[in-house]
């Protein structure tokens, strides 16, 4: 049977999360343990099976609406609109969790299509159909999830205008703690767009404080001192918290990893719940840091080797 098959990583947002939407400077890696996997093959209807659905894509759920239209518009950018196919995605990028499941899954599903049609989107398309996909699921994204998606290697992004891929020189480990909580990049997105509103001098003071630590972030990982790494971290986080973005259960991780000996830790992608990282010199070090953050509540961890 003729089939199709995309694969997507998901991604890690080292720094710069929220101001980027803003125009500053994000970094962001992409992170190649947790994947999105989708398969497409003929069939009479058009279909999908998924965590929330397995039957019509017309009856799918209100939190596939952003699928809805990333399949419709590659079928459309295909010249294949009036064709059915089943639709499987598989994927292990925890929902909601700032990890880019949304970008990831979409990306999956468009090289999924491509495929069936033995064609290969260029990176270009892959972008415009995945921001259709995050258009939905987010409101106002940066693009940033939709690039890094994309990315085999580190990206430094700046909205509209800049897209670096990079290697890092810089030795540590990221360990990634999950809150269990689901993230609500979307709510808080909207909500700092309109403190920002309320208080333009104080949130537009802390979006370019952000910046300045991607800044700064950036040429750290082209050097060999970790510790300079780990204090941007706090830094940034202690910005996302004026900010509003950071919540009980990430407080409670990044503490207890600060307590466990992080080197720095802060909270990763749109915050409100989701995954927090911290920073440690060894790979015993983060192994036992995965120790500390499961005794303190995550849900899961992940060690990344930068
Ligand atoms: C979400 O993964 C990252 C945010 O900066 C939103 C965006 O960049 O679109 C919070």
């Amino acid at each position: 049977m003729k089939t199709g098959i995309g694969i997507a990583n998901g991604k890690l947002i080292l720094i710069g999360e929220h101001s980027v939407v803003y125009g500053m400077p994000a970094i962001a890696i992409p992170f190649k343990e947790v994947r999105a996997i989708t398969t497409v093959s003929a069939s009479d209807s058009m279909t999908v099976n998924c965590i929330y659905h397995n039957g019509f894509l017309s009856d799918a759920p209100k939190q596939l609406e952003n699928l809805q239209a990333v399949v419709s518009a590659t079928m459309e950018r295909l010249g294949e609109s009036e064709q059915s196919l089943r639709i499987e995605i598989d994927s292990t990028i925890p929902v909601e969790r700032g990890m880019g499941s949304s970008a990831a899954v979409a990306n999956s599903v468009v090289k999924a299509i491509y495929a069936y049609y033995d064609q290969v989107p260029d990176d270009e398309t892959l972008f415009e159909l995945t921001q259709i996909s995050e258009a939905i699921a987010h409101g106002n994204p940066s693009g940033l999830d939709a690039r890094v998606t994309v990315s085999d290697r580190p990206l430094y992004y700046i909205r509209g205008k800049t897209m670096e891929a990079f290697d890092i020189h810089l030795k540590g480990y990221i360990v990634v703690g999950d809150t269990g909580e689901n993230g609500q990049t979307m709510l808080a997105v909207n909500a700092l767009g309109e403190r920002r509103k309320m208080d333009p001098a104080v949130i537009d003071g802390l979006i370019h404080e952000l910046g300045e630590l991607s800044e700064r972030s950036k040429s750290i990982l082209a050097g060999e001192d970790l510790e300079p790494l780990g204090v941007c971290m706090d830094l940034a986080q202690d910005a996302l918290s004026r900010m509003g973005i950071s919540n009980g259960a990430l407080d409670h991780l990044i503490e207890a990893a600060r307590i466990g000996g992080a080197l720095g830790a802060k909270l990763t992608g749109g915050g409100w719940g989701g995954c927090m990282l911290a920073l440690t010199k060894s790979l015993g070090e983060a192994r036992q840091m995965e120790k500390i953050l499961m005794q303190n509540n995550a849900k899961q961890t992940w060690v990344l080797a930068l």
